[in-house]
Order: structure tokens, then sequence, then C-alpha cells
């Protein structure tokens, strides 16, 4: 999830000074923002600073972070003529900046052998910014290409796989030692809608970066209590779950062992410890029903959450001997 961001005061200093894309087009800068959390809380883990939407500017998409709106596309994609435009170029030549950053973290977390995690938006969550061009909303305009326009939506997909998969592999490469898929908004779609429309291109993210590194794999996803069962069954090897599933129910969809990310609501952040408290230990007492646990909020860290919670928290965790 999002651990970097607004809520530190550091990065609201670098900020400052930084619009958002140039932190993230700026390597040094990139790889600042990513050890910051780490130099302030015992993390197990990084996660590269960048954002799932960088990757588009290279397609043709004109990305901006506008103040207070968030990420905005201002040439969106709606008919079949504007998903032939979009260019999938390779990595080295589209996001060499991230590539850079996450060299130069891997460099300075070599002697703590903190791992760095990779992350790459999933096609359909993508699709939703390249085609709204803003915050999906209620993803009319996605649904209308999907169930509309068939042949320009499994064209669009077939572009965003390429791109992704290229994406994560170049971040294996680079030295990430594991891989997190983000999508945010599938939660929007039913059952039948995510097999017909989602699925087939997640497989095949899946099959090929498998075919090329041997680093793990995480699926995120929020809001999609109705196809945990299909989310569990994908070839990955743990699923990110957000705090509208309980762990002992995604361990019951799958079926199967379960290693699960997650699933702490961030709003608890904003709550007396005692009730943090009380929600961590249910998580880390129901995460011991599955194979493997990582403990982890359901989300990002919201920007005015305080930051002696995040503190506890993580120390809460760290002590905790169950
Ligand atoms: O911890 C980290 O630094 C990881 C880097 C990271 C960012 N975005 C940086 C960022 C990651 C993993 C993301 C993922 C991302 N970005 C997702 C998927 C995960 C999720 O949150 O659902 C999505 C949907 C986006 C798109 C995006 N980027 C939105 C909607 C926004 C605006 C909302 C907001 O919180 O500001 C961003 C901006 C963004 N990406 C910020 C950061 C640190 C805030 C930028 C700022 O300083 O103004």
């Amino acid at each position: 999830m999002r651990q970097a961001g607004r809520y530190l005061p550091e990065y609201r200093a670098l900020r400052a000074n930084h619009p958002m894309l140039e932190m993230v087009r700026t390597p040094e800068l990139a790889a600042e923002v990513t050890l910051q959390p780490l130099r302030r809380f015992p993390l197990d883990g990084a996660i590269i600073f960048a954002d799932i939407l960088t990757p588009l500017i290279g397609m043709g998409c004109n990305l901006e972070f506008r103040e207070g709106e968030g990420p905005v596309i201002t040439n969106p994609v709606r008919t079949r003529a504007d998903v032939d435009r979009l260019q999938v170029p390779l990595p080295k030549d589209n996001v060499k900046y991230t590539l850079d950053a996450i060299s130069i973290v891997v460099e300075k977390l070599k002697e703590s052998r903190t791992p760095l995690l990779g992350f790459s938006g999933a096609p359909f969550t993508l699709s939703a910014y390249i085609i709204e061009g803003q915050s999906p909303g209620d993803l009319a305009l996605v649904k209308r290409m999907m169930l509309t326009d068939p042949e320009s939506w499994h064209e669009l997909q077939l572009k965003l796989v390429d791109l992704v998969v290229e994406y994560l592999v170049a971040q294996a490469e680079h030295g990430a030692s594991a891989l997190q898929l983000f999508d945010s908004w599938l939660g929007a779609l039913g059952p039948s809608q995510y097999d017909r429309y989602v699925k087939p291109y997640l497989d095949a993210i899946l099959r090929r970066v498998r075919e090329r590194t041997v680093v793990p794999l995480i699926f995120f996803a929020t809001g999609t209590a109705g196809i945990l069962s299909e989310l569990c069954a994908l070839d990955t090897d743990a699923l990110g779950l957000d705090w509208r599933v309980s762990l002992t129910c995604a361990k019951q969809a799958a079926g199967r062992p379960l290693v699960g990310q997650g699933n702490l609501d961030p709003m608890t952040l904003f709550a007396p410890f005692d009730v943090i408290e009380r929600e961590t230990r249910r998580i880390l007492e129901e995460g011991k029903g599955l194979k493997a646990h990582v403990f982890n909020l359901g989300h990002g860290v919201l920007q005015h959450t305080p930051i002696e919670n995040v503190e506890r928290l993580v120390s809460l965790v760290r002590s905790w001997e169950g």
C-alpha cells in the first residue's frame, strides 16, 4: 500500500519544492521518499515511490497531478481510434526513472537486507483512469466501452498486458524482491463481468511474468467480496485484502492454503489506541488461520493519519507473540 505520502512531514517538506511527477521522475528524490518511512518505522519492507499511472505517459496519455484534485488524464481514450493511437513503449524508454530509483534503493537496502516491493496497476484499473480521465467514480464510460465495444476493450487490454508484463519484469531485473498488482477499482464489477473482461488479462500477465522471473507476485483489489474465490484462484503467491472482508472469510473462499496481506481499515488509525489495538489483535489472530499472513493496512495510509498511531501500530505488531 502507500507507505510514503502526505502524512509524513519529511515527505511534505520535499513536496513543497517539487511537484508529484517531478518527484517520481527524479530517481534520487523517488529513492529518498521510498526510504522515508523506513527511517521512522521498523518495517519489514519498502515500496518503491512511483504511481500506477506514470507508465501511461509513454503510451501517450497526458497525465497531470492537480493539487487537491488527484490524477487527471486530459486526453482520455473513448474510441477505437483512441485505443489504436496508444503506444506500448519498453520500460527503459518509458519509466527508466523508476527503474533507476529501484536500483538506488536496492543498493541502499542491501546491508539491512530489507526487501523492496515493486508494483504496477492492473489493466482494469489502468483502463478506468485511461478512459474516464479522472478518478473513476461510477465507471460509466469504462463499462460503456466494455459492454458496447468489446473489441476496443480487448485491444486496450492487450496493450496494457504487454505494458504491465514488461514493467513488472524490468522491476524484478532491477532488484525488486516482490511485485504487487493494484486493481483498486475492480470492486465495481460483478462476477460474470470479471470473468469475461478482466480475468483473461490477469491470467496472461501472471503467466508471462512467471515465465521470466521467480519473484513472488501479489494481487490486491478492493471491494471484491463477491469475487473473492475467483481472486484466490489466480496464480499469485499472496492476495492483498481490504477490510471489507475478514481474513477468515478469505481463507474459506480460497479453499486452499492462502497467503494473505492486510487488512486493517486505514481509518482505524484515527481511533483511540485501545481501538487500534483491539482491531489489530483481531486481525493478527485471524491471520493465524492462513498459510502465512503479512500484516498491513487494507488500503493506503490516509493523509491526516497521526504519525504516533502508525508508530504504535508498528510496535504492537512487532511485539505480538501469537
Ligand atoms: O508508498 C508509496 O510511496 C508507494 C507509491 C504509490 C503511490 N501511488 C504514490 C502516490 C503507490 C503504490 C500508488 C498506487 C496508486 N496510485 C493506486 C493504487 C493503490 C490505491 O491507492 O488504490 C492508485 C489508484 C493511484 C492513483 C493515484 N495517485 C491517486 C488516486 C492519487 C490521488 C489521491 C491521493 O491520495 O492523493 C495519487 C497521488 C499519489 N500517488 C500520491 C502519492 C504519494 C499523493 C501525491 C501528493 O503528494 O500530492
